[in-house]
């Protein structure tokens, strides 16, 4: 008999900490969907040898059924993954990062990188007034989640961002490579504080993070109408988020882009669009 139950994983290494499988999860039992979904942890040495046999049926006597369908690819793999692939979209290119793989109709292994989604989306979901086209957008950091936050802005119409990070010649190589000069601007970790112009926030460093030294930066220039976020979600309310409530200002916190990041990717795999709901970032928070 053959087993036609799609099955999805995470694969990254080590891969216990990944939130996914609660994430995909929590939507296959909400919506009653005959799916599974796990963890595969492959070293880098292997994941070259290996990567593509888990797409691949099983047929022997231990395991019988399809491969996986689609997997979330998180650390360290999210660059190496890219050369072992089909086909990687144009997102995943200028993020310089794949987080989701999925086989096509055509059975072709398809990149893409939905972080960017899920920032974007959980903007709106909090601040649906945000004007991209008239922004000014102050960005903490220059790794890979700051290249994912910063394509989706330009993506939206935001013409005007300025990256601080330690290193300033990250942000430099960001601007770079996603072709954002007269666009978006480097800035000197120093001068990290932002302008009373800025009209958005957002820490796309580790800084705050629990286990993590604190995001040391002054925002009283800021004025009442803007809007401060943190990509951090342990603590939720970090301290950036709640000196911005203290002055009155309004602020996103980051469970929502990880939530949100995680729809399109399970649209992919188990041919449904989730929607968000409180019950699973609680859960997800719960556990944290
Ligand atoms: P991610 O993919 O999550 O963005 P990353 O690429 O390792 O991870 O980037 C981490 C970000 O946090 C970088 O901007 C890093 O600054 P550097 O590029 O200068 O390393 C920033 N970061 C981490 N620890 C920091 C610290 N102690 N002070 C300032 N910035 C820090």
């Amino acid at each position: 008999m053959t087993d036609k139950r799609r099955r999805a994983a995470v694969i990254g290494h080590p891969v216990a900490h990944s939130k996914s499988p609660v994430i995909h999860g929590h939507w296959l039992e909400k919506y009653g969907l005959d799916g599974e979904y796990g963890r595969v942890d492959i070293a880098p040495e292997t994941l070259a040898r290996d990567f593509r046999k888990i797409f691949d049926r099983m047929d022997n006597n231990a395991a019988k059924g399809e491969g996986l369908c689609g997997v979330n690819v998180t650390v360290p793999h999210k660059q190496a993954v890219m050369g072992l692939l089909d086909f990687v979209d144009d997102t995943a290119r200028a993020i310089g990062a794949v987080n989701t793989v999925y086989k096509d109709a055509q059975g072709r292994l398809c990149g893409t990188n939905t972080d960017a989604f899920g920032y974007m989306e959980n903007l709106k979901a909090h601040v649906p007034d945000f004007e991209p086209v008239h922004a000014a957008v102050h960005v903490l950091g220059a790794g890979g989640a700051a290249r994912a936050v910063i394509y989706g802005l330009v993506k939206a119409g935001v013409r005007d961002i300025r990256i601080a990070n330690r290193d300033r010649s990250r942000a430099e190589a960001l601007i770079a490579d996603l072709r954002l000069h007269g666009l978006a601007h480097a800035v000197d970790w120093d001068l990290r504080d932002p302008d009373g112009d800025v009209t958005l926030v957002v820490n796309t460093t580790s800084l705050g993070m629990k286990g993590q030294p604190e995001l040391e930066i002054d925002i009283k220039n800021l004025d009442f109408s803007a809007i401060v976020s943190d990509i951090v979600y342990v603590p939720l309310q970090t301290k950036l988020l709640q000196t911005a409530q203290e002055q009155g200002l309004r602020t996103v916190t980051g469970i929502g882009m990880l939530v949100q990041q995680a729809r399109p990717a399970f649209e992919a795999f188990f041919g449904m669009m989730p929607e968000i709901d409180g019950a699973l970032e609680r859960k997800l928070l719960d556990q944290a």
